[in-house]
């Protein structure tokens, strides 16, 4: 329990949009609703950092190997107050030469399918698990995900989004501390401390899997459902 003010609104207004969330149309004073609340936890949004300063303190991180073949770090961009997050594995030849995340083929998909949904990048927040690239696109190591993962914690601490969108299965299993394979992930939300997180297929997946971007599209057309596009 807080007795900052500001903090005491901030859970309300958590509280009011998750109870919109869940389909709930008035607002349920009783004993089982405050149960199931106090079940939903707090928000990430203590005492969050900016991104700048998230950034700054990355500085030219040499925290892993991955510093040693990289061009840029690939911090992430977007909106710092995006609704939506989106959250990709880790740079890879075109993102690490460019310094700025899916700007590559996979790229190219991910924003026609920002699109789709009817939004723009610059609405959203786009980062990625590790911000240096694998050499030769290999899928970044435990201990380089363990090392790079904190920053990503904060930037999504930072923005405070409603939604994150994880792209496959290193994004997806990283969040959410899971072995389950994407396939079972997908398709529905989880929870990533009050936000909701929806897994689905990576872009580059699509590439090399077309058929599966009928599954991707019914994941979007969920979060389209719950999306509050007037904010
Ligand atoms: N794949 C990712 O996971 N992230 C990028 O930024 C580009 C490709």
């Amino acid at each position: 329990m807080t007795d900052n003010p500001i903090e005491v609104l901030d859970d309300i207004l958590y509280s009011l949009k998750r109870q919109r969330d869940e389909g709930l149309t008035g607002f349920d004073c009783g004993e089982e609703a405050a149960a199931r609340m106090t079940e939903w936890g707090k928000p990430l949004r203590r005492n969050p950092q900016s991104l700048e300063r998230i950034r700054a303190e990355m500085g030219n991180c040499r925290r892993c190997p991955l510093c040693q073949k990289r061009t840029h770090i690939v911090f992430g961009v977007g909106n710092p107050n995006a609704q939506l997050v989106f959250v990709g594995e880790g740079p890879g030849h075109e993102e690490d030469r460019q310094g700025e995340p899916f700007v590559g083929a996979a790229g190219e998909l991910l924003t026609k399918i920002i699109q789709a949904i009817k939004l723009t990048r610059e609405q959203v927040y786009i980062a990625n698990v590790v911000k240096c690239r694998p050499p030769n696109n290999r899928n970044p190591a435990p201990d380089e995900i363990k090392t790079c993962l904190p920053f990503l914690e904060r930037q999504i601490q930072a923005i405070a989004p409603r939604f994150i969108v994880a792209l496959g299965k290193v994004s997806a299993q990283t969040l959410l501390g899971s072995q389950v394979p994407i396939s079972k992930l997908r398709g529905r939300f989880h929870d990533y401390g009050g936000i909701r997180l929806l897994p689905t297929y990576h872009p580059a997946y699509l590439l090399r899997n077309p058929s599966a971007k009928r599954d991707v599209w019914a994941d979007m057309q969920m979060l389209m459902k719950v999306y509050d596009y007037d904010v």
